[in-house]
């Protein structure tokens, strides 16, 4: 008896000293150090709305750029070859048409594999402090390299694509002018982040009204602003991106989660990282910019409409259950985060309707010669020569995206988009 309870307290007593002596695993510090990348998050640090939960959206232009990678940046963000089996490429998932996701709940990739999670938007991406759900990467770099080895994404291996890009005189030729050393994997990942920063949007209502108040929000918004802050939304949703700045837990005990939305236990969150019981439930907060475009919603795709996520959110995370109107109004705000590139009204319209509403939003260069069809791959191949518009590459890639959905409206699952981008092959147009 006295001896077992000298036995137990030496070894209360040695405890802190053996936790001393066991050496943590450098990655997971790196991990828990990470600051994301500084001159995005903090840009606007300036403005005076900065020191408030609000912060606007800088030009794209007054962030730094490097042409040359960005371009090789959009080939390789449309080329399925980087996949294995040559059909998916990270705009299969993330199409300019639906807010640069795939309208699905959980994302297909090669084969029709099946991911876990839904497909986040890239667009504004780039303010994030991390990135995935469980913002297990540290950068856009790192992220860029994930979807490629995803056995369930594009299911390849990075040697074999690398071979593969060296084969390719397009891009032996790029590699060399925008990288000393080339093709290698840290190059692929920071060409392909380069691309996904151009996918910042800034053109907002909202950012127009945080920027030089113009105004631009309507008297619901405006409602729907208060509430989001009354009601403490803006406790997460904040800064640049409204979110994508911290980690959560979502709701606070796992039966009241499971009360609410049971798939959402299935899921190990930051835990899947981290290893550690604590960060189960917990998520990177999503930015909410383009969210009214980026349906279905939630790390696992569960509830279909914007109505269901913010009362959803009401009952998880501020406790409460939203009224209609709240509800509506809230809503109404989230809408006014949309960029106006996408037109507003495109989302809903029917796949006969789409080609024209995006060719009333091109310019007249682009406009003419293509009749009514929609562009094809040598018409395609051509505009990309000797163009360095950006916003003209993210209309095609939106045109581009838009083949093959004959059927139902945009917010219909997709028929086959993947078919209809490898067509194009990307890997050959020449340089622009
Ligand atoms: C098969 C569909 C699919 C493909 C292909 C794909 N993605 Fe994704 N993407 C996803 C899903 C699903 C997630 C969320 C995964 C997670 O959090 O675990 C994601 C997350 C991201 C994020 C993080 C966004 C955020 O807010 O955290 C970025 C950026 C991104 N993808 C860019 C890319 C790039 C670049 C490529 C090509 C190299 C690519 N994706 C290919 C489905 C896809
Ligand atoms: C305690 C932090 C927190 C608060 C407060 C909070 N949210 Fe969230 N929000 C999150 C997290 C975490 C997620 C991701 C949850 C998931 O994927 O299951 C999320 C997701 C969302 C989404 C879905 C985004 C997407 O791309 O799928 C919307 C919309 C949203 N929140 C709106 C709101 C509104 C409106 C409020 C106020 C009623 C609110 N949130 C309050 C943390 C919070």
């Amino acid at each position: 008896m006295k001896k077992s309870l000298g036995l137990l307290m030496a070894v209360t007593l040695m405890s802190p000293l053996a936790q001393g002596a066991e050496t943590v695993d450098p990655d997971y510090l790196a991990f828990l150090q990470a600051r994301g990348e500084a001159p995005w998050i903090n840009a606007a640090a300036d403005h005076p709305l900065a020191n408030t939960a609000y912060r606007p959206l800088p030009p794209l232009a007054s962030f730094p750029a490097d042409s040359v990678k960005r371009d090789l940046g959009f080939d390789l963000f449309h080329d399925a070859s980087l996949s294995r089996d040559g059909t998916v490429g990270c705009n299969t998932c993330h199409m300019g048409m639906r807010g640069a996701t795939d309208g699905r709940a959980q994302a297909v990739g090669i084969g029709g594999a099946t991911g876990l999670r839904n497909t986040p938007t890239v667009f504004n991406a780039a303010f994030n402090f991390r990135q995935f759900w469980d913002g297990r990467s540290f950068d856009l770099d790192a992220q860029s390299l994930a979807p490629i080895t995803d056995p369930v994404e594009m299911g390849h291996d990075l040697d074999t694509v690398l071979e593969l890009l060296k084969t390719n005189p397009n891009y032996v030729s790029k590699f060399a002018e925008a990288y000393p050393d080339g093709v290698t994997a840290a190059n692929l990942g920071n060409a392909i982040a380069q691309h996904t920063k151009d996918m910042t949007r800034t053109d907002s209502p909202f950012n127009a009204h945080l920027n030089d108040s113009a105004n631009a929000l309507s008297e619901q918004a405006q409602r729907g602003w208060t509430r989001f802050n009354e009601l403490g939304c803006v406790s997460c949703h904040n800064g640049i991106n409204l979110g994508g700045n911290s980690y959560q837990r979502l709701g606070n005990t796992p039966d009241f989660v499971a009360a609410v939305r049971a798939s959402a236990l299935t899921d190990e969150g930051l835990a899947r990282r981290t290893q550690r019981d604590d960060d189960r439930q917990v998520f990177k907060v999503p930015g909410l910019h383009n969210v009214a475009l980026t349906a279905p919603y939630f790390h696992d795709g569960s509830v279909a409409t914007l109505e269901e996520a913010v009362a959803q959110m009401g009952e998880l995370q501020a406790g409460r259950q939203l009224d209609e109107q709240d509800v509506d109004d809230i809503v109404a705000f989230l809408g006014s985060l949309n960029s106006a590139f996408f037109g507003g009204g495109m989302r809903g319209m029917t796949a006969e309707q789409l080609p024209e509403a995006m060719r009333q939003q091109m310019p007249d260069a682009m406009n003419h010669e293509h009749g009514g069809q929609m562009m094809q791959g040598h018409d395609h191949q051509q505009m990309m020569q000797g163009q360095g518009n950006q916003h003209m590459m993210h209309m095609q890639q939106m045109m581009q995206n838009s083949n093959g959905t004959t059927n139902g409206t945009v917010d219909a699952g997709p028929a086959d988009e993947s078919a209809a981008d490898s067509s194009h092959d990307h890997s050959n147009h020449g340089s622009h």
